[in-house]
């Protein structure tokens, strides 16, 4: 609906139940529905009011992952929502084209209301993208993909642990849910389908592949459209990141995309984690490696459409240029011991009465993110997408070429952003920046910063 031209969303956070598999009930939390929220569709250049009201029975918040916009409609930690109360966020939609997302950035409670389904997909278009014909019917020919591990009791009902393997790696689930499906399938009435997939999870990295082998287009990270597709065989996520591809269906046979469990633990060399998902079983009942889980079961339709070929040029955006810099900040990334005074930033744990870092308006800066832990961890800034300039000291991947707003740091190395805060300032009010991971975030591996 449109008020004095805002669009406004209306947005209740409520408990419900939700059937996962059948005859099941499991208690869930949800937005405007039982498990998820619906994708919220938006255009660059819009004004939006988010209106949320806490139906929940606890505190919580509602974050807008990956948009520029002021301090005070972040929805991070300072913006709780009593329960029973409502609160609202406007902000004109500023960033390209792509895949985004909302979730609980609720203090310590990140974590399980998340778990628990307290997260939405968030869809931005703009005239660019929209020119280049690129498959975006949504539900028909463009997908959002939201994945996340589960573990479910025997009584249905969700298991949230934080025992010391999941204090320390994050919670990590046996049962993987695409949209809040188990084991989906998709009727594609296009033999192009543009997939937009998030890593929705708490805490666990995924190598997405389809079983055939076949390649696809990498078309976008997760702030918008790369420069130009990339042909590859295999897109890796971790917890918050997101990509968008494009797959052609070559004939009449079924292709089922899977996820490989990662590991994130950098000692293993990235390696698989054994014994973590439980065989799961393809639609024809072929199963599965243990460490792989099915994502979507795509049966083409007797009746297809054709669709376009991909433009051989996406966009064009400059080269990130370290020159730019006129200072440079450093994070480092620890797990010490005992759980949850060990996870910090420059040694600190999250203090909501402490700012970390203030950032000039405008001003172009280096972050240099190291990681001296033993795990990987995901870096998420708020209010910006940034580039990457290298990694380990060595050029980003495709994926990384454009623009970003969550990226891995491996252990032991160093990754180098560049990045400036355009607008919004604001000298008290903080955004943060932290570890995705969420269990990691919960326990204190965040920071906050204001731009000045
Ligand atoms: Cu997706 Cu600060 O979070
Ligand atoms: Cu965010
Ligand atoms: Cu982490």
């Amino acid at each position: 609906k449109q008020i004095s031209g805002q669009r406004v969303f209306d947005l209740v956070l409520k408990r419900g139940t939700t059937s996962f598999f059948e005859g099941v009930q499991t208690p869930t939390i949800g937005i405007n529905q039982s498990y998820l929220g619906p994708t919220l569709q938006m255009h660059r250049g819009d004004r939006v009011r988010m209106l949320v009201k806490n139906e929940l029975g606890e505190h919580a918040t509602l974050h807008w992952h990956g948009f520029e916009l002021p301090a005070s409609a972040d929805g991070g930690p300072h913006q709780t929502i009593a329960p029973g109360a409502s609160w609202s966020a406007a902000f004109e939609v500023r960033q390209r084209a792509s895949l985004y997302w909302c979730h609980s950035h609720a203090l310590r409670r990140s974590g399980p209301q998340v778990y628990a389904g307290l997260a939405a997909p968030i869809y931005v278009r703009d005239e660019e993208e929209d020119a280049l014909g690129l498959p975006s019917e949504y539900g028909v020919d463009d997908i959002p993909l939201v994945v996340q591990d589960r573990t479910f009791a025997s009584d249905g009902s969700l298991v949230y642990s934080s025992n010391m393997q999941n204090g320390m790696m994050g919670m990590i689930g046996d049962v993987l849910l695409v949209n809040g499906t188990h084991e989906p399938v998709f009727e594609a009435r296009s033999n192009k389908l543009r997939l937009r997939l998030l890593n929705g999870s708490n805490a666990r990295f995924y190598e997405f592949a389809f079983r055939n082998g076949q390649t696809f287009d990498l078309i976008a990270s997760d702030g918008g459209l790369l420069k130009r597709p990339f042909r590859a065989s295999r897109v890796r996520l971790a917890p918050g990141e997101r990509a968008q591809i494009v797959i052609d269906l070559v004939d009449d046979r079924p292709i089922d995309l899977v996820a490989d469990s990662v590991s994130n633990m950098g000692m293993m060399g990235g390696g698989r984690m054994m014994g973590m998902g439980g065989i799961m079983r393809g639609q024809r009942g072929d199963a599965l490696r243990a460490d792989q889980f099915a994502v979507l079961s795509i049966v083409p339709a007797e009746d297809r459409r054709k669709g376009e070929p991909l433009p051989s040029e996406l966009t064009s955006f400059a080269a990130p240029d370290p020159a730019l810099a006129v200072a440079t900040r450093r994070f480092v990334l620890g797990m010490g011991m005992g759980m949850m005074s060990g996870f910090t930033i420059n040694g600190r744990s999250m203090n909501m009465a402490r700012i970390d870092e203030r950032v000039p308006i405008g001003q172009w800066e280096i972050w240099e993110v190291e990681n001296a832990s033993m795990m990987a961890h995901p870096f998420h800034i708020h209010n910006a997408q940034f580039r990457i300039l290298d990694r380990g000291g060595r050029a980003p991947p495709p994926l990384e070429t454009g623009f970003k707003d969550t990226v891995v740091v491996n252990p032991g190395e160093t990754v180098r952003l560049l990045l400036r805060f355009e607008q919004n300032t604001d000298p008290e009010l903080p955004y943060m920046y932290h570890c995705h991971i969420l269990e990691h975030e919960d326990a204190g591996m965040m920071g906050q910063f204001v731009v000045t």
